[in-house]
């Protein structure tokens, strides 16, 4: 997630910014940058990695008196993390800081450049200040041209563009990436997230979708998304910047569940149109003569790798094998070149995934990863990189990473399959159409979170869990057991559902607790069965299903029942609840667990 900073007042600039920028440092980044106009002179810096690269870059600035400011940290969405890809963006005299994804861009780029304009970055968030100086220029009035800029972008922002032509202005829109104005006993400020401005401001006023206007000295000018005038109303700041940073979550585990219904509109923005996937990171021809997908990965990412290993095959129709990390180093395996290597990694620093593609790559396999942090060493060693953009992930127990893994793999199974040539354009628009759902079958209820936090008590002893699904669920049980086990210490392990009889039944008993995922679109019948057995020998079962269970000693009642995929991310919600609820009573540390790290760059 980028982070925002702006002000207007008579303040030294360059130390406002890099405090507001060190603030959100905690929402992760790879390159910063701030602009500034004080008496008339517009001056910009930027630079890659943290945010010591800036001030030492910036160590001679400095811009008292009256002006108007915008800083900004990057985390890498459209183009590597380098210098010229760093914000702000530079017109002829403007420069532009945008959160976001500007969906868009493209066909606002060509426009722009077959007028002529000269783009220096690869990124969406340029095409916004060419456009606002192209308008400049028709219309002859800032205010007017910002208004017209705003109309035409489509997609997720927040934006803070400054212009000589009104020195003294900071023009600002938001819509999606969230963008507050405070109210500073020495000016007034901006800022994607209030710890930027605890301190500085007692009162800020939260931009709701669709709002913009701009700031000039003292006076601050909203419209709404109609372009009616609107008075700001200012609510109080938080006092804690650390519960400001997990945004009043108790942990960042568990804001990081709740952020998962709208990070994946980022993951699919520009990428799942109305009828039809894109994804312009893959160049045409990359995947020529590949008839086989292996995938590497370890722990929650082996996870969704398993998960898609069932789509690749079932809609892709093309084989597919799922290798943990550390097995596939020392196996001695055999690769063919007609194997397209995929690694799945959050961090993409994890050293087992790492070495695994170079065994790949020096077998002279195409590969690609499917990771969420740009410009890593899993990313730079890939052909080609396919970012989940989930944003920074603090919780050692990865969430919303394998939600945005699963989803961009599954996106990438439909885009294979429609180059094969495999499934027909309603299948594809049916598929799209589930994915679009996503964002509200993410979405957490107080209801359900209720429900799971009154349920765990339940669940705090026990001689341990065995969590069975069955097809992409049985992948799902994988992931909740070590959602259980890495923050709750207690032992839980994920079976395929249609093994237990193989064996494990022999420790069902009523201390033996059985999460059963039970959906109604994938092979209910078989799992039912299963259930029954387990419960018949009496097993403590809790169900989780759109259907009622009446042997289930707790039912946990889903909402969706019309796709697979639907019903393995609502089912996952409540598995990564179930986990933070049961860990949180038993007092542990949920964000930093015992024993574990957010990424194992050893082996
Ligand atoms: C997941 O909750 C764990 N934190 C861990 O299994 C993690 O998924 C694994 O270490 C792989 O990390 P990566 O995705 O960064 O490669």
């Amino acid at each position: 997630m980028c982070g925002i900073v702006g002000y207007v007042g008579e303040s030294e600039k360059r130390q406002i910014l890099l405090e507001g920028l060190k603030e959100l440092e905690y929402r992760g980044y790879d390159s910063a940058g701030i602009a500034v106009i004080s008496k008339d002179i517009l001056q910009s810096f930027k630079a890659v990695g943290k945010l010591k690269n800036l001030e030492e870059k910036t160590k001679n600035f400095s811009a008292n008196g009256f002006g108007v400011a915008i800083g900004h940290t990057r985390w890498a969405t459209h183009g590597k993390p380098t210098e010229l890809n760093a914000h702000p963006h530079l017109g002829k005299e403007s420069y532009v800081v945008h959160n976001g994804i500007i969906e868009n861009y493209q066909e606002l780029k060509k426009r722009l450049l077959q007028k002529g304009v000269n783009f220096l970055s690869q990124t969406d968030t340029e095409v916004i200040v060419h456009l606002f100086e192209d308008y400049l220029s028709l219309l002859k009035d800032s205010f007017k041209a910002f208004e017209k800029t705003i109309q035409e972008l489509e997609g997720a922002y927040a934006i803070l563009l400054i212009t000589k032509i009104e020195p003294d202005t900071i023009f600002f829109a938001k819509n999606g990436s969230p963008l507050l104005i405070a109210k500073g006993d020495d000016g007034i400020y901006f800022a994607s997230s209030d710890t930027a401005v605890i301190g500085k401001a007692k009162r800020a006023y939260y931009l709701e979708d669709g709002e913009w206007g701009y700031v000039k000295k003292d006076e601050i000018t909203l419209f709404d998304k109609e372009g009616n005038k609107k008075e700001l109303e200012f609510k109080d700041l938080p006092s804690d910047k650390l519960s400001a940073q997990k945004d009043g979550y108790r942990f960042f585990m568990e804001k990081e569940i709740y952020e998962q219904s709208s990070v994946v509109v980022d993951t699919m923005m520009g990428r799942v149109l109305e009828d039809d996937i894109h994804l312009d990171e893959i160049k045409e021809g990359f995947l020529d003569g590949i008839n086989a997908i292996k995938i590497c990965a370890c722990g929650t990412s082996f996870h969704s790798a398993m998960a898609a290993s069932y789509l690749f095959e079932r809609i892709a129709k093309i084989r597919c094998d799922v290798e943990i990390a550390s097995e596939f180093r020392y196996k001695e395996p055999l690769l063919s070149k007609d194997t397209l290597f995929i690694t799945i990694s959050q961090s993409g620093e994890t050293a087992d995934t790492l070495e695994a593609l170079k065994m790949a790559k020096r077998a002279g396999l195409k590969s690609l990863t499917i990771c969420n942090v740009d410009n890593s060493s899993i990313v730079r060693e890939s052909d080609v990189a396919l970012l989940t953009r989930a944003g920074i992930e603090k919780g050692v127990a990865s969430t919303k990473a394998f939600a945005t893994q699963t989803l961009l793999l599954w996106i990438f199974v439909l885009f294979l399959a429609k180059k094969r040539g495999v499934v027909s354009k309603e299948f594809l628009v049916n598929e799209i159409k589930a994915m679009q759902m996503l964002p509200r079958v993410l979405e957490v209820s107080d209801k359900l979170h209720e429900k799971i936090h009154r349920l765990s008590k339940r669940y705090l002893h026990g001689h341990g869990f065995f969590f069975i699904g069955r097809d992409i669920f049985y992948p799902l049980a994988l992931e909740g057991a070590l959602k259980l086990k890495e923050i709750s210490y207690l032992h839980a392990e994920g079976y395929p559902a249609g093994e237990m009889k193989h064996g494990p039944i022999a420790l069902a008993d009523s201390n033996l607790f059985t999460i059963a995922l039970m959906p109604k679109t994938m092979l209910y019948d078989k799992i039912k069965s299963n259930v029954e057995e387990l419960s018949a020998r009496d097993a403590t079962i809790l169900a989780i299903s759109p259907i009622e269970f009446e042997l289930a000693d707790d039912f946990i009642k889903t909402n969706f029942s019309s796709h697979p995929m639907i019903e393995f991310f609502e089912m996952m919600v409540i598995l990564q609840l179930l986990a933070l609820e049961i860990a949180i009573r038993l007092g542990n540390d949920v964000d930093m667990p015992r024993n574990l790290a957010k990424s194992v760059t050893v082996e």
